[in-house]
């Protein structure tokens, strides 16, 4: 059978159509058509190639996943060798760097310009592409031999499968990293977790793991990233001399490069930047383990050489690690607000992610058999950013005789009532209730919180120490005490004593929303809670109100339904309640005081990594001027605002397909303090 041209050509139309918009999606971020038509054009495609079997190459973008799995993967010679960096770790070994720099290249006093460019933590590849089609991915490997892994980078989005344009070399070895984003790290291990499957330790340990998989299609599950950062052979065409042109070449050719990179004049700039990089770390949508420093100009590049392993004009600048090995001391178990029992290591304190650890949780039961830790064993600590210190692994290798099993209790360590756990939950709860004092504690605490009531100078320690002396047994008890019972506590005076009793008195006229919030009724957090009174307009409806009737509320399951029911059938619940109303605890209605709001009326969705504000004050700020804040993009959103990671954004993504305003945090941040939700 002979094919016709316009079959042919229409095929490699849509291709190239297909590939284009692939690139405008997932590497420039910008793209020009929406999802569906995008699907249409695929549906195409796929349509013309099952009745043109013969005509299906290995560039389509259909073909990215291949379906048989590998039995092992090939070695692959680098013929350029990729090497590895350098370390330092402190200001003057750049500045020793840039003198040897100098020296080698007889330029006494020169400034020397430099790229400066986030260490991303992935994994190293190196990807040939030949007449612009990529022919083969493989590991870095010893840098001499790696492993082909062409069937799994074909998976990954942000690779083309072919060079955009025409302008490129005829053999073209790209380099860069794969790598998992933080929140598809934290969600794989999330559903792991949840389904009992082991973790991945780091998203670095995670992208590895993906990648090293024989069979592509657990690959192509997985969300993983790569950013190009330098070349490898060239042939058939020069590349401009400065690698930052380089970097901005393969751009226009199709791929990812870091929108973090940046041109110093010197190196006092690249210290400079390195500062702002560190302090810039954790609000990146993913892990950067420092700044690789390189010399910009590739034929002094090519001047300088390398020595052993590692270039002579490039070095990485190592932030402090966020992993270290510290010892297991003991395991004592907490019992939370809800009854939950947490087992916390208690740890030799260690130096990790810039701050000294002596405390991480180990999550739950599960958790600890996973992990098969034992009391005296060296462990693995993880600290990155803001998130709490975690146990990643043991090192059973140096488990010391001595070492003893973690028990996990059948009974609560506070009050003794029986430690039970939902089936299919992998919480275990201390089934007292409120007879158990640490559930208490926490039940004040959590009532007294800035996001709920909000009562200035009433810390945790006090409220130990006031449960512990018997002053007070629930929340309702707080509304008389008298000051002289408070400046007899510790480190409290007469004045600060007073000053609590005039917050106490302060936090009494509230909103219906802190108030339900402040009652900690399980899965109510504070969006919750804002939605049910929005909808309800009033405590007395929600009482009453059946699981049926809480189900018409946004974002309220059964489950949420249920226990806040649940709750309000307890006569006890009910008890506390008109207590606290009688001791004065009150607000206005909700109708009123909410139409009244700045943002009435509008919907926000608030997505992507947060720098200066937490992305929950955000949304807090936002609920607080009246605005719902919603979770997906839909066109009854008024507005998307998008922190860090806008690259990989699907709600932004999403609200540039439909139209709708976009904001960055910095925008918001200025709204926030026009509407006088935030200082100046
Ligand atoms: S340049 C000769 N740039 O760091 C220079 N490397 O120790 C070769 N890496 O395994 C590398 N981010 O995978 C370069 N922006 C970056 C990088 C980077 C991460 C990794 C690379 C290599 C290791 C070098």
């Amino acid at each position: 059978m002979t094919i016709s041209v316009s079959v042919q050509e229409n095929l490699e139309k849509l291709k190239q159509q297909l590939n284009y918009h692939n690139y405008r999606y997932y590497v420039l971020d910008d793209p020009t058509i929406p999802d569906a038509e995008y699907d249409r054009l695929f549906k195409a495609l796929q349509e013309l190639e099952a009745a043109h079997p013969e005509l299906i190459s290995s560039d389509s973008p259909s073909q990215r996943i291949g379906e048989a799995p590998l039995s092992a993967f090939a070695q692959v010679t680098h013929e350029v060798a990729m090497l590895s960096l350098d370390n330092a770790f402190e200001q003057q070994q750049l500045l020793d760097f840039n003198r040897r720099i100098r020296d080698r290249l007889k330029l006494a006093d020169a400034d020397i310009e430099y790229a400066c460019d986030p260490k991303l933590d992935g994994i190293a590849v190196s990807l040939l592409y030949r007449d612009g089609i990529l022919e083969r991915g493989a590991t870095r490997g010893d840098g001499t031999t790696g492993e082909d892994i062409t069937q799994n980078v074909r998976t990954i989005a942000s690779i083309p499968l072919r060079l955009i344009g025409t302008d490129f070399p005829e053999l073209l070895e790209v380099r860069g990293e794969i790598y998992m984003p933080k929140q598809s790290f934290n969600e794989l291990n999330e559903r792991a977790r949840e389904a009992g499957q082991k973790t991945f330790v780091n998203p670095r340990n995670a992208a590895a793991g993906s990648l090293r998989q024989l069979d592509a299609r657990i690959t192509a599950s997985r969300k993983l990233q790569m950013c190009a950062y330098s070349v490898g052979r060239v042939e058939g065409r020069e590349l401009p001399d400065r690698h930052s042109e380089v970097l901005d070449t393969l751009h226009r050719l199709g791929f990812l490069i870091s929108p973090e990179v940046q041109v110093a004049a010197n190196i006092d700039d690249c210290i400079d930047y390195c500062r702002r990089l560190g302090e810039k770390r954790d609000s990146l949508a993913y892990d950067i383990d420092g700044v690789v420093i390189k010399v910009n100009s590739r034929r002094l590049q090519a001047e300088l050489g390398f020595v052993s392993r590692a270039p002579r004009w490039a070095i990485a600048y190592k932030f402090p690690a966020q992993e270290e090995l510290t010892t297991l001391l003991d395991v004592e178990f907490q019992v939370g607000r809800t009854g939950a029992v947490t087992p916390v290591a208690r740890l030799q304190p260690v130096f990790v992610g810039g701050v000294t650890v002596s405390n991480a949780t180990l999550h739950n039961r599960d958790e600890i058999e996973r992990l098969g830790v034992m009391i005296g064993d060296t462990v693995i600590i993880r600290r990155a950013g803001d998130v709490i210190p975690q146990v990643v692994s043991v090192v059973k290798g140096r488990r010391p005789p001595s070492a003893q099993a973690v028990v996990f209790p059948s009974s609560c360590p506070v009050c003794g009532s029986p430690v039970e756990n939902t089936p299919g939950e992998a919480v275990y709860r201390c089934t007292g209730g409120l007879v158990c004092e640490a559930q208490r504690k926490e039940a004040i605490k959590h009532f007294s919180s800035r996001k709920a009531m909000d009562i200035d100078g009433l810390g945790d320690k006090l409220v130990e120490q006031l449960v512990d002396q018997g002053l007070i047994h629930s929340v309702a008890d707080l509304f008389s005490l008298q000051t002289s019972q408070l400046a007899a506590m510790e480190r409290m005076g007469q004045k600060s004593a007073e000053n609590l009793i005039a917050a106490l008195e302060a936090s009494k006229q509230t909103t219906l929303a802190r108030f339900l919030f402040a009652l900690g009724i399980r899965e109510v957090g504070e969006a919750t809670a804002r939605a049910l009174a929005n909808h309800f307009g009033n405590l007395e409806a929600i009482i009453v109100a059946d699981e049926e009737a809480l189900q018409q509320v946004a974002d309220v399951g059964p489950v949420v339904a249920h226990y806040v029911a649940e709750f309000f059938h307890q006569p006890h619940s009910l008890e506390l309640i008109r207590s606290l109303q009688a001791a004065g605890i009150h607000w206005p209605d909700v109708e009123v005081a909410a139409a009244e709001l700045p943002l009435a009326g509008k919907t926000y969705v608030v997505t992507g990594a947060f720098g200066e504000l937490k992305r929950s004050d955000a949304t807090r700020l936002l609920q607080e001027l009246g605005a719902k804040v919603a979770g997906s993009v839909s066109t009854k959103t008024d507005c998307v605002v998008v922190g860090g990671g806008a690259e990989t954004n699907s709600k932004f993504l999403k609200a540039q397909e439909l139209g709708i305003a976009t904001m960055t945090e910095v925008e918001l941040i200025e709204q926030l303090r026009q509407l006088g939700a935030l200082d100046e």
